[in-house]
Order: structure tokens, then C-alpha cells, then sequence
């Protein structure tokens, strides 16, 4: 692929893409500790090596890659974002950050900058908790945001914990949970993320500023009731799961729209799962995202009273388990100023935007300055395989990213 400009970016972005993604839709299953991921641990180990940076895994499977000049001293300033994907995810949700954080250092070496700082590249583990169930997993564990032995119990769709999961990688389990000597290494961070909607477009800038993430949330909504024959039960005899988990679906369109938020029911199972048999359970997760924390929490509460409302007329149980939230965050209004001006010294226009979307400089938000970057993505698709964004505003990314690396490591 070319149009890349000069930053290096494209050679390293083709190396990376082949990994975990499927033949058939063209998306991504790099779901932590699977081949998939493994391989992409691999790819981020070989792109620190080829630099001569130090890299590490730490205690919660974080990968680290270290850019520690002669003289620099202090605290690191810390970039990167994620290597795993939703299921069928696109190229660009995370890894645009950890490739162009590697291009930055190179293009920043190339110009002959010696950091002040370390430099700290970071690929957090499961950020998408598309395994775990748990966003950001990598993050507020290193964070002390999740608690480390309900988190070591977290299962996945198969009964796999991600305790044994990591042992299965050669990580140790026992070793999960906060660690406040690599926290209190760092200075800032500023992670560079695709943009997952369409604003840059509109405003005609190829680069953004993140003001803040909206509160976010996953509930699991477990729905019982009783296994019986299509063709035979009557409809007054049914207890059939299958409705109130309709109703919660209808009510999660209807509150998002009148409460100015967002809620999605995207994943949902029905047990035994025969197509001539009314379902004993069904199992749905309702992601609910709201400009503020109590809009957020009204609209919850409306899906869920009209969930149980349903079930209560059908004779079905329901169990509602919040099971991730992220309150709201607002980056550091220092370090904003610094990347806006540092941006703005370099002749780069870059729009500061909201975002409904989760990201770890968001967990890490609570416990040290960040920041977040920005990169136009033209249809503003995201989570999808048509995910896109052009070489030259990859390119114009990496620049940025750069610029304000010098600002900080400088
Ligand atoms: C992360 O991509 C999220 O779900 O917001
Ligand atoms: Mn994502
Ligand atoms: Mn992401």
C-alpha cells in the first residue's frame, strides 16, 4: 500500500495486518491469548527489537516497548492503544495507535531528537473485552480499577477463565492486579486512536483532540423461562424468553432516542437454540452510553423496567448484572493545551471532539494526565470490517503524534 508519506508507517502497518484477520468477511478476531493475539505479541516484540527498545510484558499481559535515550530521565510520557479486536472488528481500532506510535519514534529518530524522557509504547491487553466481557481489562487492572481476583474468574464463551488463559500464554495469574511502580514511572499519556464517527470529515481536519468520553456501561439481562414444543403449546401456556428480551430490545431504541443517548443491544444467545422449540433462556448485553452519568442512569432504568414488565406478563424471570462501567471522563485540560498548541505550532489544525467510544487513556485518565489523538475516519464506520481511513491521514497522524511526543519527551 503506498501513500503512506515518509514516516515509515506503511511497511509497518503490512506486517501487521495479515494477523487474526478472517478470509471470509475481511474483519478481525484477535481475541486476547488466542493465536490471533499471540501472533500480534509476536508482531510488537520484533517492531521494539528492530528499534533497539526494551520491551516487557507486565504483571496484568500489557506489552511495553521502551524508547530510553543516553539522557533522558524522569518520567515517561506514554503512547500506543490496543491490539485486539471486537469480533470482526477493523484494522484500524487500536492498532493505528501501536503502529503509529512506533512511526512517530522512528520519524522522530530520523530528525535527530533525543528524548529527555523515556518514551513508553504500550499495546494494552483486551481493551475491547471482546473475550472477558470486560472493556479495558488491560488498563484498570494496571490501574487498580477492577478488582484482580474476580477479574482472574472471568470467563469466556467457552468456560476458559482468563487466569488459565494467561498461564496458557506464560503469564502468571497469581501476578494480576495494580502496579503502582510502572504507574508512577509515567508522566502523561496520549494515545492516538481512529476517529469512530465522521465529525473530522465534516470539519475538513485529518487530526483531532478527544475532550472526553461520555459515562459507558455493559448489563447482562439473563431471561428464563421454560422449553417447549413450537408445534404444540398453546400461546396462553408459553413462557417464552423470547418476548421480554424483544421488549428490552424495542425499549433500549426508544429511551436512547428520547433520552439523546445511545443503547445497543449487539449480542445475544437463546438456549437450547432450536428453531422448533420455544427457548428456555435467552441472554442478552445491553451498551448504554449517555452524555451525562444521570441520563445514563434513567435510561438503564427505563430498559430495565420495561424488561421486567415484559417478563412479568410472559411468567419469565429476569436478572439484570451491570457487568463494566466507565464514568464520565474529561482528558486533562493542561495537557490538551500543550498537544493544542504544539499541533497549532506546527501549522496542524485539529478540532477538539466528544466521543461515546471507551479507550484506556480514558481508565487511565483517573490516575495520570491524558490525552487522546484522533484520526479521520471518512464514513465514521467503526467495529466493522468497512472501518477505513486514508494513508495520508495516517500519515498526518503520525506527524501529529510525533509533534507532541517532542512536546513532551522534549
Ligand atoms: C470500545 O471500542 C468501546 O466499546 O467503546
Ligand atoms: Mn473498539
Ligand atoms: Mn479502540
Amino acid at each position: 500500500m503506498t501513500g503512506f508519506g515518509e514516516t515509515g508507517f506503511g511497511e509497518l502497518w503490512e506486517t501487521l495486518l495479515p494477523l487474526g484477520r478472517d478470509p471470509e468477511t475481511g474483519g478481525y478476531r484477535r481475541y486476547s491469548y488466542t493465536d490471533a493475539d499471540l501472533a500480534c505479541r509476536e508482531w510488537f516484540a520484533s517492531a521494539a527489537a528492530q528499534r533497539g527498545m526494551r520491551a516487557s510484558t507486565d504483571r496484568n499481559g500489557n506489552l511495553w516497548a521502551w524508547w530510553e535515550g543516553p539522557g533522558s530521565s524522569g518520567k515517561a510520557v506514554l503512547t500506543g492503544s490496543h491490539l485486539d479486536s471486537v469480533p470482526d472488528g477493523g484494522a484500524y481500532d487500536g492498532p493505528l495507535g501501536v503502529v503509529s506510535a512506533f512511526a512517530a519514534i522512528d520519524q522522530l529518530r530520523a530528525r535527530g531528537f533525543a528524548p529527555a524522557r523515556p518514551v513508553a509504547v504500550a499495546a494494552f491487553c483486551e481493551e475491547e473485552g471482546g473475550r472477558f466481557g470486560l472493556a479495558c481489562l488491560g488498563s484498570r487492572l494496571l490501574t487498580g480499577a477492577t478488582d484482580p481476583a474476580a477479574a482472574g474468574e472471568l470467563r469466556d464463551g467457552d468456560g476458559v477463565t482468563l487466569a488459565e488463559a494467561m498461564a496458557g500464554a506464560g503469564l502468571d495469574p497469581q501476578e494480576i492486579g495494580p502496579d503502582e511502580d510502572l504507574l508512577s514511572g509515567i508522566g502523561a499519556a496520549v494515545e492516538l486512536h481512529i476517529e469512530q464517527g465522521s465529525a473530522l470529515g465534516g470539519l475538513g481536519a485529518a487530526v483531532g483532540i478527544a475532550e472526553g468520553i461520555w459515562p459507558h456501561g455493559r448489563w447482562r439481562l439473563d431471561f428464563t423461562g421454560r422449553a417447549d414444543h413450537a408445534g404444540t403449546t398453546r400461546l396462553a401456556d408459553r413462557r417464552d424468553p423470547m418476548l421480554p428480551y424483544a421488549a428490552a430490545v424495542l425499549e433500549a431504541r426508544q429511551a436512547a432516542s428520547s433520552c439523546g443517548a445511545l443503547a445497543t443491544i449487539g449480542k445475544v444467545t437463546a438456549e437450547p437454540g432450536a428453531a422448533n422449540a420455544i427457548s428456555s433462556s435467552v441472554r442478552a448485553w445491553l451498551d448504554a452510553r449517555a452524555p451525562d452519568q444521570g441520563v445514563l442512569d434513567h435510561m438503564v432504568g427505563q430498559i430495565e423496567s420495561a424488561a421486567r414488565r415484559a417478563a412479568d406478563a410472559q411468567g419469565v424471570e429476569v436478572g439484570v448484572r451491570r457487568e463494566s462501567f466507565t464514568p464520565p471522563v474529561e482528558f486533562d485540560p493542561a495537557l490538551r493545551a500543550r498537544l493544542a498548541a504544539a499541533l497549532d505550532a506546527r501549522g496542524i489544525v485539529a478540532p477538539v471532539l466528544p466521543t461515546g467510544a471507551g479507550h484506556d487513556a480514558g481508565v487511565l485518565a483517573a490516575r495520570l494526565p491524558a490525552a487522546m489523538l484522533f484520526v479521520r475516519n471518512p464514513s465514521g464506520v467503526s467495529h466493522s470490517p468497512a472501518e477505513h481511513a486514508e494513508p495520508g491521514d495516517c500519515a498526518a497522524g503520525v506527524t501529529a503524534l510525533a509533534a507532541v511526543i517532542e512536546e513532551l519527551a522534549g
